[in-house]
C-alpha cells in the first residue's frame, strides 16, 4: 500500500492525490483521502479503483478541498474484499487514518476494547481507529503511544484527529515511511517518489516514534516523548527518473535504462581494473572467512541470487545456497557465522526478506545486502551494503534492479574469487572486462525489439507457454517466466532443458510457445538436441541463442540473436530478450503493462 500526508500552507488535495499517482505501483486496488478542515471537518473520499477515479471524485469545488492538511492512501488487499469500504481512510468518531501493513492481533483488540459494534469495514485498520477513538482523551501523543502499546503487527499510520486541525501524527513498525519539511510544510510518505518534487531532503521514520507534523515542521519524539532529532538523508536522483520521458510504459523505459544501471552499479566499483568496495566499506574479511553463502531473497531479487549461484559455483567452487526468503525465516537455516548471507532486495523493504536477515544475524552470519534503494530498512539492518545504482524502478515487473543484482553478485564473485586466491590478478581483470562488455553488448541487443515484437504476437495467443535451458540459462529461464506470467497472464513454466523428457514434456503439443535459450557453449549440443524433442512434438519455438542467423527450420520457427560473447556473460543480454518478450506480449494483450492486477512493486505484508 502506499500512503502520504500532507499539511502547510498549499491545499492538500491535489498534493496528496498527485502523490498517491506516484505510489500507485504499490497498490492499486482502491484508493482515498482525508481532509481536515480547521472548523473541525473531517472529510474522507474514497473508492474501490485506480486513483484516477478518486480524483475524479474530488473535482467538485467543494469548500473542503481548500483544506491544507489531509492524508492518502493507495490500497493493495490484504484483510477485505476490494470494496468502497473497506477503501482507506478508515474513520471512527473523530479519528481517520490510513494504514500500511497487518495488525496481527485486531481480533483480540475488538474483543478487549469491545469494538465490534463500531466497525464498518472488514479491514484490520479500521480496529486501529476505533481502538484510538476509544483511547482518545484529548492528548493525541498519549493516546498514540497506548494504542500501539496494544497493536502487534508492522504498521505504518498517519493519523488526523478531527479537533486537532492543521497536525498529521505518524508512527510505524517495519512498513516503511518518510519524511521532510521545507517552508511549504510537512509531507510523509510510504518512499521518495512521493516526495521528490516538494524535497529533495527527507529522513527515515525512526520505528515506534511518534512524529507530530504540522505547517512549521515535524516534531519526532520516542515512546518516552524524549525529543529527537531525525538524521536528513539527500536524493540524488532527478524528478525524471520517475517519470515515463517519453516511453508508453515504465517498464520499457526500465528495460531500456539497463547500460546506464549497470554502468552506475558497475564503475564506481572498479579500482584499477579490479572490483573494489572500499568505498562501500566492505572489508575483505568477510570474504577471506566464509565458508559459504547463503542468498536470501523473493521474486525476481531472488532469481538474481539463483544466477549467482550458478556462477559462483562454477567459477570459484563455494557453495552458494539460494532460500526464498518466506520459507527461510520459518526454519531453522543451516547457516553460521562462517556462511555469509546475501540479503537481496530491489525496495530494501520487503517484510519476509527482512525478517530473514534479522534471523540470519541472530544466527551469528554477516549480512551483505543488494539493495537499491538508499537508507531502506534492509540496507540500514545489514552489516554491509552494496547498492545497485538502477534509480528508482517504478514498474511492478523488475528488469534494471534484476540485472544489477546479477551485475553485484558477479561483482561480489569476482572480488571473492579474488580474495580468496581462487582468481589470479590476470583472471580478475579478465572478468571485470567482460562484465564491463555486456553493456554495449546490451545497447546492441535492444536493438532486436522488434524482432521480439513478431514473437510477442504469437505468444499472446498461447495460454501456456515454456522456457527451457541448461546451466545458467536454465537459471535465467526462472525469470523469463515469472515475468510472462506477472504481466501478461499467460500461464509459463521455466524448465531445465534436460528435464523436460521426464514428464512436462507431455504438455507440449501443436504450437505451444517454447521460448529455448542455447547460450551455454558446453552444453549447446544437448540443448540443440532438446529442442529438437519439443519441436517433434510441435512445438512453436523461439531459440536465443548467439549464432546470427538460423533459419534451420527443424530446430526453430524463430531466432533472436544476441551478439557473441563469453558464456559466463550472456544472461544478461538474454535477460533483455525475456523483458521485451514479457513486454510486447502483455503490450499486445492490451493490458496495463506497469500495474499487473494483484501485484504490489514493495510487499510489506508477511
Ligand atoms: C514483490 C514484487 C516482485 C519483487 C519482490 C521482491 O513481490 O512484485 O517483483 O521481485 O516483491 O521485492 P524486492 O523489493 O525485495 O526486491
Amino acid at each position: 500500500c502506499g500512503i502520504i500526508g500532507y499539511v502547510g500552507k498549499k491545499p492538500a488535495k491535489d498534493i496528496l492525490i498527485d502523490g498517491l499517482a506516484k505510489l500507485e505501483y504499490r497498490g492499486y486496488d482502491s484508493a482515498g483521502i482525508a481532509l481536515l478542515n480547521d472548523d473541525d471537518t473531517l472529510t474522507i473520499k474514497k473508492k474501490a479503483g485506480r486513483v484516477e477515479d478518486l480524483r475524479e471524485m474530488c473535482s467538485d469545488d467543494s469548500p473542503v478541498y481548500r483544506s491544507t492538511c489531509g492524508i492518502g492512501h493507495t490500497r493493495w488487499a490484504t484483510h477485505g474484499g476490494v470494496t468502497d469500504v473497506n477503501a482507506h481512510p478508515h474513520r471512527c468518531g473523530d479519528v481517520a487514518l490510513i494504514h500500511n501493513g497487518i495488525i496481527e492481533n485486531y481480533n483480540d483488540i475488538v474483543r478487549e476494547y469491545g469494538l465490534a459494534d463500531r466497525l464498518v469495514s472488514e479491514t484490520d485498520t479500521e480496529v486501529v481507529a476505533a481502538l484510538l477513538d476509544t483511547l482518545y482523551d484529548g492528548n493525541p501523543i498519549e493516546t498514540i503511544r497506548k494504542a500501539v502499546k496494544a497493536i502487534a503487527g508492522s504498521f505504518a499510520l498517519c493519523i488526523m484527529f478531527a479537533d486537532r486541525p492543521g497536525k498529521i501524527y505518524a508512527v510505524r513498525n517495519v512498513s516503511p515511511m518518510i519524511a521532510s519539511y521545507t517552508d511549504e510544510g510537512s509531507i510523509i510518505a510510504s518512499d521518495l517518489t512521493a516526495i521528490i518534487s516538494f524535497s529533495k531532503e527527507y529522513f527515515v521514520v525512526p520505528e515506534y516514534h511518534i512524529l507530530t507534523l504540522s505547517s512549521t515542521g515535524i516534531k519526532v519524539e520516542d515512546m518516552k516523548g524524549n525529543m529527537v532529532e531525525p538524521e536528513m538523508l539527500k536524493i540524488t536522483w532527478d524528478i525524471t527518473a520517475a517519470q515515463k520521458g517519453g516511453y508508453p510504459h515504465f517498464m520499457l523505459k526500465e528495460i531500456y535504462e539497463q547500460p546506464e544501471a549497470l554502468r552506475n552499479t558497475i564503475t564506481p566499483r572498479i579500482v584499477n581494473e579490479l572490483p573494489d568496495f572500499t568505498e562501500d566499506g566492505i572489508d575483505d574479511e568477510v570474504f577471506k572467512n566464509l565458508e559459504n553463502i547463503t542468498v536470501v531473497a523473493c521474486g525476481t531479487a531472488m532469481h538474481a541470487g539463483i544466477v549467482g549461484k550458478a556462477m559462483i559455483e562454477k567459477e570459484l567452487k563455494i557453495p552458494v545456497n539460494v532460500e526464498i526468503a518466506s520459507e527461510f525465516r520459518y526454519k531453522e537455516p543451516l547457516i553460521n557465522e562462517k556462511t555469509l548471507v546475501i540479503v537481496t532486495s530491489q525496495s530494501g523493504e520487503t517484510i519476509d526478506t527482512l525478517e530473514a536477515l534479522r534471523l540470519a544475524k541472530r544466527c551469528g552470519s554477516k549480512v551483505l545486502s543488494i539493495v537499491n534503494v538508499k537508507g531502506s530498512t534492509i540496507a540500514r539492518e545489514s552489516d554491509y551494503v552494496l547498492y545497485t545504482h538502477a534509480g528508482p524502478e517504478i514498474a511492478v515487473a523488475s528488469t534494471k534492479a534484476y540485472s544489477v543484482q546479477m551485475a553485484a553478485m558477479y561483482l561480489i564473485g569476482c572480488r571473492l574469487g579474488y580474495v580468496k586466491g581462487i582468481y589470479s590478478e590476470d583472471r580478475a581483470k579478465a572478468f571485470i572486462r567482460q562484465l564491463q562488455g555486456v553493456i554495449p553488448v546490451i545497447e546492441e541487443t535492444l536493438k532486436q525489439a522488434d524482432e521480439v515484437k513478431t514473437v510477442a504476437n504469437y505468444i499472446k495467443m498461447a495460454p501456456d507457454a515454456f522456457f527451457i535451458g541448461r546451466g545458467l540459462d536454465y537459471t535465467l529461464s526462472l525469470e523469463g517466466a515469472l515475468k510472462l506470467k506477472e504481466i501478461s497472464y499467460v500461464h509459463a513454466e521455466a524448465y531445465a532443458a534436460g528435464e523436460l523428457k521426464h514428464g512436462t514434456i507431455a504438455l507440449i503439443t501443436e504450437n505451444v510457445p517454447v521460448i529455448a535459450l542455447a547460450t551455454q557453449e558446453s552444453v549447446y549440443g544437448k540443448m540443440i538436441s532438446n529442442i529438437r524433442e519439443v519441436k517433434a512434438r510441435g512445438a512453436y519455438v523461439i531459440l536465443v541463442s548467439m549464432d546470427e542467423e538460423y533459419n534451420d527450420k527443424d530446430v526453430c520457427d524463430k531466432h533472436i540473436s544476441i551478439p557473441k560473447q563469453d558464456g559466463l556473460f550472456t544472461v544478461f543480454s538474454a535477460a533483455v530478450i525475456l523483458q521485451l518478450i514479457a513486454y510486447y506480449t502483455s503490450d499486445a494483450k492490451g493490458l496495463d503493462v506497469d500495474k499487473p492486477r494483484n501485484l504490489a512493486k514493495s510487499v510489506t505484508v508477511e
